[in-house]
């Protein structure tokens, strides 16, 4: 996710500016710039790459004297959405006089039609990004007012924004304001700091003011004037952080895999943005790059990955078949390459990593390609190796994933292939009527999910009752089958429980000889087909002492009171359902982790990505 930084104070803007953007590496990034006002005018250094390459541009380029004397000034790290991260897409943006200066995080919607009305005015544009877009559009209202240029600039964007900009004609004051991106502000003793995130403030004060959206602020090193986008005054009260850098990181969070679980509204939010069509009720899915002719000429959709990928795929298998109505599968990236698979120009095959780094799906890709198929890539990562070489596809927009274990990738993964289901179902037999529906749907799950989330502390509870066991067994139906099997997975990968989840159906086969007085069994119960057979798979295990937690749907009384413990899921599509499901998963098995005193965030023997095969 980017990071903003802003100065105004007592000296050494550079300084001030390079070490708050080290405080958001964290956050993921792969570009980083910063401007700050000389002798009337801007001055800007940008570097792809890291926060150190970015310092030594510009300890290379601007004289000692020109850091210890400069007093104001904004920084950015950049986690590339639009245009690959290169110097020339880094932030700061400049409008067409180079007398504005813009840091932004968001995604501003609108942001093609601006360039457009722009351009007809003369304006040219040198990055491939929507914030130069900005820059310009303020530049463009600016009447010798820079908040009046920004607030008008503001009353015509679509998206969100967390924006810093500065002027060389106002040259101490930075404006900022939010819309859907954070925006701190640290209120110090002679100087004023502005970030994205508290991590980058909490060095120079414990004293902040959270913007909401839709406030716009005036900030100088001895003041902060709060206002609305209709220029009337807004009072923010001042907080205490309380925590210190190591947490704000987390913010707050104890781990990154309890944030970035937290966080999976707005992630979810992210990657749906814009990206659904409730008139002809399907999908804008742009990266594609595929005609409604192409895609209804496609005779077979193929889904690979690795992991909690793999298992996403398994979520769009079901996906695809039923709103799709084309026949879909799932490969294991490893074994698809060397199992010489039959494959051709009628078949579409969707790589789905996380990172876009992992060395077996990237195999796979190669053999796809290599056998002619129509091959696109669930990365989200931009610009990641795989992303590159599909070279068309759908970015997830989750922000960076830092922790081993992954959540809100796998969340995003799934709306993201429900959405490309709708969209290749719509061009098929899915009705109008339906797709709407399910648009509508899709649009919810950031909500859905928020609502598991509020059931943090009950989860919580309920995992002090399997703390201590050795063996889990998760189970479910239909699309709940691979939510058992991503939610073994978390469980294995964070407690070291010895966790494997399997169709319900599939207990009788074999693994029932393994319960025991006490074996706990996850049971996905929820409101989806099949729910009835998976009542009687449950009452298969406690008639051997089983220890069933139960996901049931919201109002089941019945169903809840077979259960020995359960957590509730919102009633929803079934292939939505998918979500929320594995968010109380999610938690489930970080609390237990967290009970059993496991390094969350860096567990034994695994990587983030997996690079070698
Ligand atoms: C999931 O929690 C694991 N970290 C792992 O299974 C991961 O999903 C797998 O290695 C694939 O990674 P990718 O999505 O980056 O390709």
């Amino acid at each position: 996710m980017c990071g903003i930084v802003g100065y105004i104070g007592k000296s050494d803007a550079p300084t001030v500016l390079i070490n708050g953007l080290r405080r958001l590496e964290y956050r993921g990034y792969d570009s980083a710039g910063l401007a700050i006002i000389d002798d009337e005018r801007i001055i800007i250094s940008k570097s792809a790459g890291k926060v150190s390459s970015l310092n030594e541009r510009a300890r290379t380029d601007w004289s000692p004297d020109l850091f210890s004397r400069s007093t104001l000034g904004i920084a950015h790290t950049r986690w590339a959405t639009h245009g690959p991260p290169t110097e020339v897409n880094a932030h700061p943006h400049l409008d067409r006089t180079g007398e504005v200066a813009l840091v932004h995080n968001g995604i501003i919607e609108n942001y093609r039609s601006l360039r457009a009305r722009l351009e007809g005015k003369g304006h040219h544009f040198y990055s491939e990004t929507d914030t130069e877009v900005l820059a310009h559009l303020i530049g463009d209202c600016d009447k010798g007012d820079l908040f009046q240029a920004v607030c008008d600039a503001l009353h015509q964007v679509e998206g969100t924004f967390g924006i810093a900009v500065l002027s060389s004609r106002e040259p101490e004051k930075i404006i900022t304001a939010r819309r859907g991106s954070p925006i701190v502000i640290g209120v110090g003793d002679g100087e004023t700091i502005i970030a994205s995130d508290a991590a980058a403030i909490l060095a120079h004060t414990q004293r902040v003011i959270y913007l909401d959206d839709d406030d716009i602020a005036i900030v100088t090193a001895d003041s902060v004037d709060i206002r609305d986008l209709h220029n009337i005054p807004v009072t923010r009260e001042i907080a205490e952080l309380g925590f210190d850098a190591a947490a704000a990181e987390k913010c707050g969070h104890e781990h990154f895999m309890l944030k970035e679980i937290h966080e999976q509204p707005e992630a979810l939010a992210n990657a749906i943005r814009g990206r659904l069509d409730f008139n002809l009720g399907s999908s804008v899915l742009a990266g594609m790059g595929t005609s409604p002719r192409e895609l209804a000429d496609l005779g077979r959709v193929v889904l690979v990955g690795c992991g909690t990928s793999l298992h996403a795929g398994l979520v769009g298998e079901y996906a695809f078949e039923d709103l799709a109505d084309i026949h879909a599968e799932v490969q294991q990236a490893a074994e698809f390459r060397y199992r010489n698979p039959i494959i051709g120009n009628r078949d579409l095959v969707v790589a789905i990593s996380q990172s876009g780094e992992t060395a077996d799906t990237l195999a796979a890709v190669r053999e796809a390609n290599q056998k002619g198929a129509f091959v696109m890539s669930l990365c989200n990562v931009v610009g990641s190796t795989i992303a590159r070489e599909t070279g068309r596809g759908v970015y997830l927009h989750a922000g960076p994933e830092i922790s081993v274990a992954s959540t809100k990738a796998f969340t995003c993964q799934v709306a993201v292939l429900l959405m490309m289901a709708l969209k290749l179902g719509r061009g098929r037999r899915f009705s109008r009527e339906d797709g709407i529906r399910l648009a509508r749907e899709i649009e919810m799950i950031p909500a859905l999910v928020a609502k598991v989330i509020q059931q943090n502390d009950h989860i919580a509870e309920i995992a002090g009752t399997y703390a201590k066991c050795e063996h889990a067994f998760f189970i479910g139906r239909g699309p709940m089958y691979p939510v058992a099997m991503e939610g073994a997975l978390k469980l294995k990968e964070i407690s070291y429980i010895h966790a494997e989840g399997f169709h319900a159906s599939e207990l009788k086969h074999g693994p029932i000889a393994l319960l025991e007085k006490g074996t706990p069994v996850i049971a996905i119960a929820c409101d989806v087909p099949g729910k009835d057979k998976m009542l009687g798979n449950i009452e298969e295990c406690r008639a051997r002492g089983a220890h069933i937690l139960g996901l049931v749907s919201e109002g089941d009384h019945e169903t809840a009171e077979c259960m020995d413990d359960f957590i509730t899921i919102p009633r929803c599509h079934p292939l939505v359902a998918t979500i929320p499901a594995v968010v109380a998963l999610q938690l489930f098995s970080y609390h237990v982790a967290r009970l059993r005193g496991c390094e969350i965030d860096q567990p034994r023997n695994l990587a983030k990505s997996v690079t070698v095969e």
